[in-house]
């Protein structure tokens, strides 16, 4: 899409044996199958642009011929803005073919010819390849003269050039500005999911896995890094050098990484021996010294923690001054987004340390999950991106416990069901064959959903056997593709390394004939367990009513903005069930009980007499829980009688689903506001800011509809009743994560809802900083790229528009720049869908809801059809319902409570 300015130029060269005519020449490409096909089904293979047909129809590579190893030499110019290459590129043939489809998307293909390994043996020549271009499919193919046979191995050479990419994508240039007001330009590539093909032409999809050997030349006021050590360097006629890197492990090509600039580093070892290293624009050396520490500690945690060492002998992390996304994996070269890397003691705060932390945590992770196993497909990207945040949790609470960051773990899975328990919600694994598809999977259900599915997962199995069961996952399926069903099954099977069967768990002859059964039917479970939650989109709720010590439990789909009395949700309860392991707490012991709901409904009996019940202990497990009858009664009752009886996550959960069911029309507001006057006693942080969340978003959503009496009433009730908590707040910098979240959050409530010495304290503060440095024109500033930079408009956009005064600015300038957003984002690449929900999910009215729609009706019109569209479509039309149920409720509730 971008750079369609670009226009590929082949050099097409006619077969030896070929004549002028076009027909003739294609018949002799192809095998008699091919031929037979093109016979009867012409219609059916696309044109390549030079208006021969193009031999392959199919999105997908076909696997008649793959990759073993690349030899790949890049020569960029930073002056010129350009690079020329080329490639060897031995393959294996499985089936005899006459044609190679490969990737290659804005490249300009010179010249391409081919070596059987007689060739090679004997020296002889390459024989020149004819070129065919698709790039719909960002596909070439290359016609064979004669047949490739099976089980044989050919090199394929190809010459090829471009320009440095504008982009974020592909082999890209980025600039920085020195402290001098020097502009200096490094090129560096970023390739995740499917752009590794727009530097060279490859076999671009994760099951391609090969080995790459990397030579870069590059001028000697620069240093060029690659995913692995460097061998050599050799000195050039004319100065220039030309680095030569060991050759890596097998890997898929979204990866490969390289990067040519003149950056510093710092470095230091981990226990393993394996070299670290942070490297950034030479201004800012001084802020890589914390991400040195973490990535240390936590390459060490990971080495440990799998039993399966980090294979390559170096690990270098780059500070990227453009980066689209916050960071990528790239094996042994991650970059990062600056603000993902640098930490500046002095002026960072700790928030900026904890999204340090746990990005590197994060990339780590995929040394493991997704570099050593890789998803077969896009559409198991859940496994690795799931997995990496899961692990996020893991490593962070072991290797930086003060950060806190359990309970921001919640917080993202309450965040995910927010999305999830909408009907435009996707499974997690779920079809993508499209560049623009497979981008979109990047999303908060591979993410998040993904995370806590898995948290959901351990807390069933055990710590310790989920963790046996992942590293016999990563240890059988190294340096090979997997999917959900290999993980399930190693999850449940955790004994087949040889090393490990004394576990207990094992199927082997040695086992007493019940642990085979336990083996077995644990086998099945997991496996069947996880299908309810992978396969099927959706959040279940368990509805629980008590009668004496009999409990009566039913599930079904939880959904937001869609009441049960509404027509349409029966059908969109249907076929939905899941295999939910819920746990449940009780007054009468500290004792979690566990209990798997597989059907719609089921009857548990309590041991003993309790007061109240507690279910989904500790939030572990991702549903959401309703009370019926007096369960919510009983459970408020306790929170303001003694609150601490409840673990602080419970009450965090009990606040979310109290919450939830509001916007599902399950629980009337006036309950759910009731359960937080308790709030008023609350010692645990996370959970007071989880009250105050729900309160103050009423407040903007008041707010927002000029609902006056409202707003005034809910701001008078917030100060009344946050009061002792605010003017405890000072305006230092000091205290846990969590104090300064608190701090953060009291203190701009306060000066939102005008409190008197609040303002006057900011506005001190703010005029110190327009003295200083601030004076901005934004949005310009961020479309222009040079002082905000095009990677932060996204966010930009996002924080105008959550304040009520920027809505409007920030959503028309969306409509009125669509095209120029466009020519700087991919389509379905995150900033696009930041930016598109960022300025429209707020909105609550019917008119907004119209506007949007015809918006969204004229980008369809122009091809240009994304599944965050639908999402924001549903999310206004639930804020209008929300409001059209709820306000009445809020204002009552208000009257009696200032
Ligand atoms: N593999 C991704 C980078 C990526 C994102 C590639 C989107 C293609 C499309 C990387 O591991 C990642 O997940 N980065 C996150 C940061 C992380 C801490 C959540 C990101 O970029 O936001
Ligand atoms: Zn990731």
């Amino acid at each position: 899409m971008a750079n369609s300015r670009r226009k590929l130029i082949f050099n097409i060269y006619i077969g030896f044996y070929c004549s002028a005519v076009i027909q003739i020449c294609i018949c002799s490409q192809f095998t008699s199958s091919s031929i037979d096909q093109f016979n009867k089904d012409r219609g059916a293979f696309p044109v390549a642009i030079n208006g021969e047909i193009f031999p392959w129809h199919e999105l997908r590579l076909p696997t008649m011929v793959i990759p073993l190893h690349y030899d790949l030499f890049v020569h960029p110019n930073l002056t010129s803005l350009d690079f020329v290459a080329s490639e060897k590129i031995e393959v294996l043939v499985r089936d005899a073919t006459q044609f190679i489809i490969l990737h290659s998307k804005d490249l300009e293909i010179m010249n391409v010819t081919l070596q059987s390994e007689e060739d090679l043996r004997y020296r002889k020549p390459g024989r020149k390849l004819t070129v065919l271009s698709y790039p719909a499919h960002e596909q070439i193919a290359l016609l064979i003269p004669e047949k490739l046979m099976a089980d044989l191995r050919y090199s394929v050479a190809i010459d090829f050039q471009a320009k440095l990419a504008d982009g974020f994508e592909g082999f890209y240039k980025s600039t920085y500005r020195t402290l001098g007001g020097e502009t200096r330009t490094i090129a560096v590539t970023d390739f995740e999911p499917t752009q590794a093909r727009m530097a060279f032409p490859c076999f671009d999809e994760p099951l391609f896995k090969a080995n790459f050997s990397i030579k870069i030349r590059r001028e000697s006021r620069h240093v060029a890094l690659s995913n692995m050590p460097k061998v050599k360097t050799i000195e050039l006629e004319g100065g220039l050098l030309e680095d030569h890197f060991e050759t890596t492990v097998k890997m898929s090509t979204y990866l490969v990484a390289y990067i040519v600039c003149d950056f510093n580093s710092v470095s230091g070892t981990a226990s393993s021996g394996v070299k670290v290293s942070i490297h950034a624009a030479p201004d800012k050396w001084s802020q890589t010294h914390y991400a040195l520490e973490a990535s240390l500690k936590l390459l060490d945690f990971y080495e440990n923690y799998f039993d399966i060492h980090y294979p390559l002998a170096k690990l270098d992390l780059v500070a990227i001054p453009d980066f689209e996304s916050g960071a990528m994996e790239n094996w042994g070269l991650v970059t990062y987004r600056e603000t993902s890397l640098l930490f500046d003691p002095k002026t960072s705060s700790t928030s900026d340390k904890l999204w340090v932390t746990r990005v590197i945590a994060h990339e780590l992770a995929h040394q493991w999950f997704g570099n050593l196993v890789t998803m077969e497909w896009w559409n198991d990207i859940w496994l690795n991106e799931g997995f990496a945040t899961y692990m996020e949790l893991i490593s962070v609470n072991v290797t930086y416990p003060e950060l806190q960051f359990d309970d921001d773990f919640l917080d993202m899975c309450f965040e995910v069901i927010k999305r999830d328990s909408l009907n435009s919600s996707h499974p997690l694994s779920n079809q993508a064959e499209t560049s623009t598809h497979i981008k979109e999977m990047f999303d908060a259900v591979s993410y998040k959903k993904g995370a806590c599915i898995l948290n959901m997962l351990k807390d069933f199995l055990s710590e310790e056997k989920f963790k046996k069961g992942i590293i016999h996952y990563l240890k059988k399926f190294s340096y090979r593709n997997a999917k959900n069903d290999d993980l399930w099954s190693s999850l449940s099977d955790d004994c087949l390394e040889s090393d490990s069967t004394s576990g207990g768990f094992c199927y082997s002859d040695s086992k007493t004939a019940s642990n085979t059964l336990t083996f077995l039917r644990e086998k099945v479970e997991v496996k069947q367990v996880m299908a309810t939650w992978t396969l099927q989109k959706g959040i279940p709720l368990v509805v629980v009513n008590r009668e004496g010590r009999s409990l009566r439990l039913q599930q079904e789909r939880f959904l937001n903005g869609v009441f049960k009395e509404d027509p349409e949700w029966g059908a969109l309860q249907e076929r939905y069930l899941w295999h939910i392991p819920v746990t449940y707490s009780t007054s009468s012991s500290n004792a979690i009980h566990r209990h798997i709901l597989k059907s719609k409904t089921d009857t548990l009996d309590l041991p003993e007499k309790t007061s109240w019940v507690k279910f989904n202990v500790d939030s572990n497990g991702y549903y959401i829980v309703h009370y019926e009858g007096h369960g919510w009664d009983q459970l408020i009752t306790l929170l303001n009688q003694n609150h601490t009886f409840l673990r602080p996550k419970d009450r965090i959960s009990l606040i979310h689903d109290a919450f939830q069911l509001v916007s599902a029309g399950r629980l009337t507001l006036d309950k759910a506001l009731d359960l937080t006057r308790y709030l008023q006693h609350e010692t645990s942080i996370p959970a007071l800011l989880k009250g105050l969340e729900y309160l103050e978003l009423f407040y903007h959503i008041t707010e927002r509809r000029n609902v006056s009496d409202v707003t005034e009433n809910l701001k008078h009730y917030l100060l009344q009743y946050f009061k002792p908590v605010i003017d405890m707040q000072s305006w230092c910098d000091e205290g846990s994560v969590w104090d300064r979240r608190l701090r953060s959050a009291l203190l701009k409530l306060a000066c939102y809802l005008n409190h008197a010495p609040c303002v006057q304290k900011a506005t001190e503060l703010f005029s110190q900083w327009m003295e200083s440095s601030g004076k901005l024109k934004l949005i310009e500033l961020g479309m222009e790229g040079k002082v905000i930079k095009t990677q932060d408009l996204a966010a930009l956009l996002h924080a105008i528009a959550r304040n009520p005064k920027g809505q409007q600015l920030a959503w028309n300038f969306v409509k009125e720049n669509w095209i120029h957003l466009l020519k700087k984002f991919e389509l379905g690449s995150f900033p696009i869908r930041m930016i598109i929900s960022g300025t429209t999910s707020h909105f609550s009215s019917k008119d907004e809801l119209q506007e949007v729609k015809l918006f969204f009706e004229s980008l369809k019109a122009q091809g240009s059809h994304l599944e965050i569209f639908q999402i924001v479509l549903e999310t206004i039309s639930k804020n209008i319902k929300w409001l059209e149920k709820n306000l009445p409720t809020l204002r009552n509730w208000l009257l009696i409570s200032i």
